[in-house]
């Protein structure tokens, strides 16, 4: 007994739809698509409540023929595909970013599809499907020469219980734009505007192709900041380029979201290209800090198969390790030179001797040996120390600057240990021997000397202390003078304040003012004088990323060490011999010193065979 029956066209379509269409942002991105690859220099995208009601797309491309038209409603019709020279159809070598034939037919199966398309030279001609019935053609109106234009609405009337699993209109908005924007940042020759409900959230020009137009259109998009703090990543290996931009350590976020990566100009989502920034910043960023990105790829069609998603979200590489080792080399290699930049003063080939080389191994050295820490002990007496001729002499028994009566408040809960410290360059951070531009300590190690940059070495360890208090007990918190009010989106209110009484237990207090901002009353105490917005907007990044399985209390500590300055001691301050060794001692006791909480180095080891290069003596 047989009870297999063949579906009608319809019924398939919209099972179809389910997997191309899964909510308005992935109508838009086949459309947008779909106008990329008529060629459209422009794009002009509306959206009316999260674009359930209406989404709006005009295009200039090479709009279509009648007969076209009908054909592009139809599923698994496609202009992108050709037939080979065998009557075979090959899919290896996909250049488009359509490919399947199947985003209209979806669309029109689940909503009411109404489309205008005008060729060059042609006339305009509109068709209408609704809810999977097709009429046929009729004369149009067409502003343009060429081009296209697709009004869909009331999406998924036809699939009502597909309608209830909608986020709110807010949230498909936001996946809106998103959308668009990696589109954006793929095609940088493209002019994009979007509107939402009537507002217009994105205007971007079409830029010239190439990497400057990139780069301002990247501007455009992840802020203007990213332009100034991006490095310019371009390597080649094995046939296959990887080109784009990637933020400066010094400009990280604390999440991921903003790490983009394309395939052949399509964007995709893909673990690799996370787990490949960690790898590469590894050394350079904060745990919990992620680098801004934007990264292409270019690769043979062949190596690459995009046809695993029905929504070509995903792609899968023929060799992946190639790819990841080529973002993890080329991104090393762009921070590397960054690193030379950012010191001028010493010849570029000697840099490549002490800066890289041995910058990245120390970063690891955060805590001293057992036999060091036992050696701390038994020292009685500091021994003065010899002046330097080149450096200024230390004075090594000034009273302790934290007893002067400094005019900012302590520089720690508890000062830094001044009782003598031992004074033997065996310490992995070596001997205190001068401070410099009352700004640097020089030290001497074993074999080398250690330059630490004492405002960076002293955030961290605050930093460190706060992330224990936070940790154990019981957070002290202060009462600002004047409350500080923090603009947000929406939903990051929405979501802050419903971990009011956790973020309360930490010591800070923040309650909703409006629908759009918070009004921050407490922080803790221990964070002085600080950066409160950036604070709290730090706090929502987190929150965004990891919901409510956020270990509150960890990051807490950490976001506030990022924005905690006032405590720490700034460049500009006299440290006696005392403090530099207990300084020195703290960091090598300190878990993750080796790092400030930007991601830079606290500390840069020259070792004696590096100095000896840079006077030519090797
Ligand atoms: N904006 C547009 N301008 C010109 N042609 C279009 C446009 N949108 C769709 N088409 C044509 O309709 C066909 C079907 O579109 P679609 O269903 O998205 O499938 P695919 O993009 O995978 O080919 C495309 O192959 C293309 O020829
Ligand atoms: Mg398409």
């Amino acid at each position: 007994m047989s009870n297999i029956q063949r579906l009608p066209q319809d019924t398939i379509n919209r099972i179809a739809a389910g997997e191309v269409v899964e909510r308005p942002a992935s109508a838009v991105k086949e459309l947008v698509e779909n106008a990329i690859d008529a060629g459209a220099r422009h794009i002009d995208i509306r959206a009316e409540q999260g674009g359930l009601s209406r989404i709006l797309i005009e295009d200039n491309g090479s709009g279509m023929s009648g007969e076209d038209l009908q054909l592009a409603v139809e599923r698994h019709a496609t202009s992108k595909l050709k037939p080979q020279a065998d009557g075979s159809w090959d899919l290896l070598h996909i250049q488009t970013l359509g490919f399947r034939g199947e985003a209209l037919p979806s669309m029109g199966s689940v909503a009411r599809l109404n489309i205008v398309s005008k060729p060059r030279g042609g006339e305009a001609l509109a068709i209408q499907v609704d809810g999977g019935a097709m009429s046929g053609l009729k004369p149009a109106a067409f502003g343009g020469d060429h081009g296209t234009r697709i009004d869909l609405r009331d999406l998924f009337y036809a699939t009502p219980a597909r309608l209830k699993f909608m986020k709110s209109e807010r949230s498909e908005n936001m996946a809106i734009a998103e959308e668009v924007k990696r589109q954006a940042m793929a095609h940088e020759d493209v002019g994009f505007s979007l509107e939402l409900d009537g507002k217009r959230v994105l205007k971007l020009y079409a830029e010239q192709p190439g990497f400057e137009g990139r780069l301002r259109r990247l501007a455009a998009l992840l802020g203007s900041d990213f332009g100034d703090n991006a490095l310019l990543i371009d390597q080649a290996r094995e046939g296959v380029r990887l080109t784009g931009y990637a933020g400066l350590p010094t400009f990280s976020r604390g999440n991921a979201m903003h790490q983009y990566l394309f395939v052949n100009n399509r964007p995709v989502r893909d673990k690799l290209l996370s787990g490949a920034l960690r790898a590469a910043y590894a050394d350079f960023l904060a745990r919990d800090r992620h680098p801004l990105a934007a990264l292409f790829v270019e690769i043979d069609p062949q190596d690459l198969d995009v046809n695993v998603h029905p929504a070509k979200a995903e792609v899968r590489f023929r060799d992946p390790n190639l790819v990841r080792g080529l973002i993890i080399g080329a991104l090393k290699h762009g921070l590397a030179s960054a690193g030379h930049r950012a010191a001028t003063t010493v010849a570029q080939t000697a840099l490549t001797g002490f800066r890289i080389e041995s910058v990245q191994p120390l970063l690891n050295l955060n805590r001293p040996t057992p036999s060091q820490i036992a050696a701390v002990r038994p020292y009685i007496a500091p021994e003065p120390f010899a002046p330097t001729a080149r450096f200024e002499p230390v004075t090594a028994y000034d009273p302790p600057a934290y007893a002067q009566g400094v005019s900012e408040a302590p520089v720690m809960e508890r000062p830094l240990d001044v009782t003598a410290p031992p004074v033997a360059d065996t310490f992995p951070l070596g001997a205190a021997r001068a401070q410099i531009h009352e700004t640097y300590i020089i030290a001497q190690t074993a074999d080398g000397l250690v330059i630490v940059d004492q405002h960076a070495a002293h955030e961290r360890l605050v930093y460190e202390e706060m992330k224990v208090a936070m940790a154990h007990g019981h957070v002290q918190s202060q009462s600002l003078l004047i409350p500080e009010i923090v603009d947000l989106e929406r939903e990051e209110v929405t979501r802050l304040i419903a971990r009011r009484d956790d973020l309360a237990a930490m010591g800070l207090e923040v309650e909703a003012f409006g629908p759009t901002s918070v009004l921050v009353r407490d922080i803790p105490a221990l964070m002085g004088d600080c950066d409160i917005a950036g604070l709290v907007r730090d706090l929502v990044d987190d929150l965004t990323e990891h919901g409510e399985l956020l270990a509150l209390k960890e990051r807490m500590a950490e976001i506030c060490g990022d924005h905690a300055c006032r405590h720490s001691v700034r460049s500009g301050r006299r440290l006696n011999a005392n403090e530099m060794n207990a300084l020195l001692r703290q960091m090598e006791a300190t878990p993750h010193s080796g790092q400030c909480n930007h991601g830079r180095p606290t500390y840069v080891e020259l070792k004696l065979k590096d100095i000896e290069k840079l006077f030519g003596r090797r």
